[in-house]
């Protein structure tokens, strides 16, 4: 494989901006009412994070050819409405009834900071603020596309089980069960979205479906890795949340050395899956993941 022309890290940067001013610019304004719930929308959605399911919904659409240029376009409307949803995935997963942590990107969690209600609302808000941004890309397929990913069938569904598998004995099987519906049905859709919208073929959507598959779990697998050996100050919530709550985590079916084995084979899969150009941001973005340390 040739060398990369492509730094990561700059490309990373450059689609951060993008997707912040975008987030500026569709969430609602906390100068209208109800004020308290727009800011608390705001307050966990502008809180930062790595914002990568957008970063990957671009990349595929890029990678198929779609059109970059220009404002408010379809991909622009896609984009913010994937990083509204994950944060209201992850203001619902943060409360008490659920993992009931304190801590998220760095500051207090939604519920902390403006009770369960706004919080629970808050998090409702941004799932509709998300699908009606959807809805304006004129695809119906993306809209289809983000409303499975989500539901019973996706992260909704592996929410449930993740809580019901709290103090459990579980395999490795089970555990995949879990991570490929609550974190790895939407990172596949983020996937698919951009490439949906950048006019893949059959061929490139099948195989970008796979790619996003892989590095979903990874994600996943990594996320639990962290939150052993992570840091608290580095991944902007708590530490040691998975173990206390006993939760099912691949490290705690297969241990933490299997789990990282595993974790890089999946990278390893993910980058074969993809065409091999110098500059192609999905390899680099795969190989990001794997070596994630927030
Ligand atoms: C955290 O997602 C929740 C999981 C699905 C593991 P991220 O690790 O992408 O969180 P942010 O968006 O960077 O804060
Ligand atoms: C969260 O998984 C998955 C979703 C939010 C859908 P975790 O519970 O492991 O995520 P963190 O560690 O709290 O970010
Ligand atoms: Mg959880
Ligand atoms: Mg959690
Ligand atoms: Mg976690």
């Amino acid at each position: 494989m040739p060398a990369s022309t492509v730094d990561i890290k700059i490309y990373l940067e450059k689609i951060k901006n993008l997707i912040e001013s975008k987030l500026q610019r569709y969430l609602p304004s906390d100068d209208i009412e109800p004020k308290i719930l727009h800011e608390a929308m705001r307050y966990s959605v502008m809180a930062g994070g790595k914002r990568l399911r957008p970063i990957l919904a671009y990349s595929a659409f890029e990678y198929c050819g779609g059109n970059v240029d220009g404002d408010d376009l379809a991909i622009h409307y896609a984009m913010a409405a994937l990083e509204m949803v994950h944060t209201y995935s992850l203001i619902h997963d943060d409360l008490p009834c659920m993992d009931d942590d304190d801590l998220r990107r760095g500051i207090p969690t939604c519920h902390k900071k403006y009770g369960l209600a706004a919080a629970v609302l808050a998090g409702d808000a941004l799932h509709d603020v998300a699908f009606n941004l959807l809805a304006s890309t004129g695809s119906t397929k993306v809209v289809v596309e983000l409303a499975q990913a989500l539901g019973t069938a996706g992260m909704i569904g592996g929410q449930i089980a993740d809580v019901e598998a709290e103090g459990k004995d579980v395999t490795k099987e089970d555990v995949i069960n879990i991570h490929t519906r609550k974190t790895g049905a939407l990172i596949t859709a983020s996937v698919r979205i951009g490439a949906i919208l950048g006019n893949a073929s059959d061929e490139q959507l099948t195989n970008l479906t796979k790619y996003g598959e892989k590095i979903g779990l990874a994600f996943q697998i990594i996320d639990d890795i962290l939150d052993i050996e992570g840091d608290t100050g580095t991944i902007g919530k708590p530490v040691g949340s998975d173990v206390e709550l006993g939760k099912a985590t691949y490290p705690k079916a297969v241990g933490i050395e299997q789990s990282k084995i595993d974790a890089q084979k999946l990278i390893t899969e993910a980058v074969a899956l993809v065409d091999k150009f110098d500059d192609n941001v999905l390899i680099e973005l795969a190989k990001y993941i794997g070596q994630r340390n927030n």
